[in-house]
């Protein structure tokens, strides 16, 4: 399904229907572009699933943990890394396959293990600086 994102202003009722549409699944891989909205967006899924600490984006460290009212969310991003034993030493497995929720910026860098039925989201930025989310 496809969700447009008009502006800011509106992220906040996107990242509801997008949480409407989750159901049962744990694993979200979001691709897209560099500055095409991915950060912003899981942000904006966190906070309307509770997460009140300040979210600062995992940009220095691989992974962020945050507790949402019902969920333990875990947002990653592999933009740094190099190779996937760096993803082998911080033990991905006990995060995928924990049940908690997980947001993966950059999931193409860590393709190989990816769980199979993690869900792709794709973040497309428009010319007109809208966005569509894509899943
Ligand atoms: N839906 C949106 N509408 C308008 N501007 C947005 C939207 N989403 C993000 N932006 C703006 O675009 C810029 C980049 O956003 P963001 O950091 O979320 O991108 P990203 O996909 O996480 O990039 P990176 O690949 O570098 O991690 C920010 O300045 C942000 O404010
Ligand atoms: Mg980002």
């Amino acid at each position: 399904m496809e969700i447009k994102i008009s502006d800011l202003d509106h992220i906040r009722e996107t990242a509801r229907e997008f949480i409407d549409n989750m159901g049962n699944r744990k694993v979200f891989a979001f691709y897209g572009k560099m500055g095409a909205g991915k950060t912003t967006f899981i942000k904006a899924v966190c906070e309307e699933l509770g997460v009140e600490d300040v979210i600062t984006s995992p940009t220095f460290a691989i992974i962020n943990e945050y507790s949402g009212k019902d969920d333990t969310i875990y947002h990653f991003d592999f933009y740094r890394i190099k190779k996937l034993e760096e993803v082998y030493d911080m033990g991905y497995e006990d995060y995928f396959y924990s049940g908690a929720l997980c947001f993966i910026e950059w999931p193409e860098l860590i393709e190989e293990v990816l769980p199979e039925d993690a869900v792709k989201v794709q973040i497309i930025e428009k010319e007109d600086g809208t966005r569509a989310v894509l899943f």
